[in-house]
């Protein structure tokens, strides 16, 4: 079902066409009337006439038109925007369409296409930081968005598994001896044996040298060397999985691509590279010079992918990963969850690929990039210690403060009983760590503060959830099911009423927002909205015990309606939607 804008849109397209040809009518949802059409600002400088005075003749002639049928009124209202009221009898039609599609209103995507989202891609053997956390909730969400709309998605954790460092891991292994390893690898006391491994490296030379000779072991494949390295990533990526699991995530163990995938590609990169007269060698390196990147004295930039010593690099990686994912995947779409800093980085690898053909017409390279997590203090979020937080830490914390808090609003306890709150806690806890996130415009820094995302007011996960809960607990006192709830709206005479109708035929212009700018921010702020209204409706319009017959039914398909928009936005965020809280 197309949207309500588009289908207003269309309304609007004759009209504007008329005054010139191709001008778009710029329909969009708004917070002041039920639509806003924006175009006639657009439209009235480029015929160089007086906004206002075009905007009125489009509305006269748009009324005429057909849009008399759909709305109560049509205001030109500030410099020349055109603000239009549905009628009722439209919105209760629109809310119809909406409550018996099971897109609920979205559109699908116009050409789907696959797409690879490369996302979490922590280090092996290394504890997974705030950074691997944002990329995995957002890479998470971006892939459940993608799909939704029909895309063909397909999930790529990057993992950190092979190059130098792990000289120096596998001789810590050996040290300490494997079993030890093994188990302080499985629980997840990663940045312990990171570090370990790091401070033999810098203070012992004999251990340093070792390091560099089993580098040069793993990249000959020696099988004995192979098998500690094979120990070492497992039992990371189990640890990895466990927790991503806890989190809830759509992440598997066969997501699983580890920059180690690639290496028997590398070769070929540079190889082609060179044929294609790419290559550039600089001070023994081998490199790419794209065009546009320069340092800060106004040199080229190259992005090395050879080492003078022959090793490749992280953008060599990178590239053949590109081409893997293009040429044997069949991507159209390739997306990288991945922090701002290394925008420069992923620019580069894509103007390369774009260079060597390896990203042909009509294939496209995203950096969704996201800022720092910051503690409380706006300084880097990290351990009292300075040390990187544990992610099973993280999670357990989030999990009790939500108990505590659930509990504290009494009488949670007694109303849940012990095994429900566990439960609830859970959803709630790891709910509102990945509310807070998406919450936040991604290109921004966003500060990690426990009391703020466990509030049960405003923009928060524990908000939203609990309108939904709410709306579950009005079809529990009805004895029917949310599912079942009825789809003919109307009357819808009280403002609260129209106003959750208004935000509820909002949900597909939010999902394709979100999509389009990969911007999960964008559908939790209509979430919120759709919450306040409903937290208003619930207030002031009985369901239950409303008036006469039909507006119980009305308000009873509007709530069921609100439900599962609720539940629906709250998956595509990778947040749970429990029934009672
Ligand atoms: N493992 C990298 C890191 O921890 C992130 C990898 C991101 N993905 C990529 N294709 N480069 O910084």
């Amino acid at each position: 079902m197309p949207g309500l804008t588009a289908i207003v849109n269309a309304l609007l397209v004759p009209v504007f066409d008329r005054l010139q040809p191709g001008a778009s009518p710029g329909v969009r949802t708004s917070e002041r009337a039920d639509l806003q059409v924006d175009g006639a600002l657009a439209l009235a400088r480029s015929l160089h006439r007086a906004p206002r005075e075009v905007a009125e003749e489009i509305a006269r002639q748009a009324w005429a038109d057909g849009l008399e049928q759909v709305c109560l009124s049509v205001e030109v209202a500030g410099p020349g925007f055109l603000n239009l009221t549905l009628s009722d009898q439209f919105v209760a039609h629109a809310l119809g369409a909406m409550a018996t599609d099971d897109m609920l209103g979205a559109e699908r995507a116009a050409r789907p296409v696959k797409v690879v989202v490369d996302y979490a891609s922590p280090n092996a053997a290394k504890q997974m930081h705030v950074g691997h956390l944002r990329s995995t909730i957002i890479g998470d969400c971006l892939v459940r968005l993608l799909g939704f709309v029909g895309h063909q998605v397909v999930r790529e954790n990057h993992i950190g598994d092979w190059g130098t460092p792990f000289g120096m891991l596998i001789e810590h292994l050996v040290d300490i001896g494997e079993d030890k390893a093994a188990h302080e690898l499985a629980v997840g006391d990663l940045e312990l044996f990171y570090q370990q491994a790091r401070s033999a490296y810098d203070s012992d030379p004999a251990f340093a040298d070792r390091a560099r000779a089993r580098v040069v072991l793993l990249q000959s494949k020696d099988p004995e060397t192979l098998r500690l390295w094979r120990l070492l990533v497992d039992q990371s990526v189990a640890y990895f999985d466990r927790e991503l699991r806890r989190l809830g995530t759509c992440l598997t163990r066969d997501d699983v691509v580890g920059e180690s995938s690639y290496e028997p590609l590398l070769p070929k990169v540079v190889e082609d590279l060179e044929a294609l007269g790419l290559l550039v060698e600089s001070e023994g390196a081998r490199c790419v010079f794209p065009p546009g990147y320069s340092k800060r004295d106004g040199q080229p930039l190259p992005l090395i992918v050879q080492k003078s010593d022959g090793g490749y690099t992280y953008a060599a990686t990178d590239l053949a990963a590109l081409r893997d994912r293009v040429e044997r995947l069949g991507a159209g779409l390739v997306v990288y969850v991945v922090g701002l800093p290394q925008a420069q980085h992923l620019g580069m690898v894509f103007a390369v690929a774009r260079m060597a053909g390896w990203l042909p017409e009509g294939t496209e390279a995203v950096h969704v990039g996201f800022g720092n997590v910051l503690g409380p203090d706006g300084k880097m979020f990290q351990t009292r210690q300075g040390g990187t937080i544990k992610l099973a830490d993280l999670i357990d914390e989030a999990v009790e403060r939500a108990a505590a808090v659930i509990a504290g609003r009494s009488p949670g306890q007694e109303r849940l009983g012990a095994d429900e709150l566990g439960e609830v806690a859970r959803a709630v806890g790891i709910g509102a760590v990945k509310y807070a996130d998406l919450s936040t415009d991604r290109s921004r820094d966003y500060r990690f503060d426990w009391g703020r995302m466990l509030a049960f007011d405003g923009n928060t996960g524990p908000y939203i959830q609990y309108a939904h809960a709410r709306v579950c607990s009005i079809f529990q006192r009805a004895g029917q099911e949310m599912a079942g709830a009825p789809v003919a709206f109307g009357p819808l005479s009280e403002p609260e009423e129209r106003l959750l109708a208004r935000r509820l035929l909002g949900f597909g212009d939010a999902v394709a927002a979100a999509v389009d700018a990969y911007a999960p921010h964008k559908l939790c702020g209509y979430l919120f909205g759709l919450a306040s209204a409903f937290t208003d409706f619930y207030e002031h319009c009985p369901v239950l015990r409303a008036p006469d017959e039909a507006t119980r039914a009305s308000r009873l398909a509007l709530s069921g309606l609100c439900g599962r928009v609720l539940a629906k936005g709250l998956d595509l965020l990778g947040i749970e939607a429990p029934r009672r809280m």
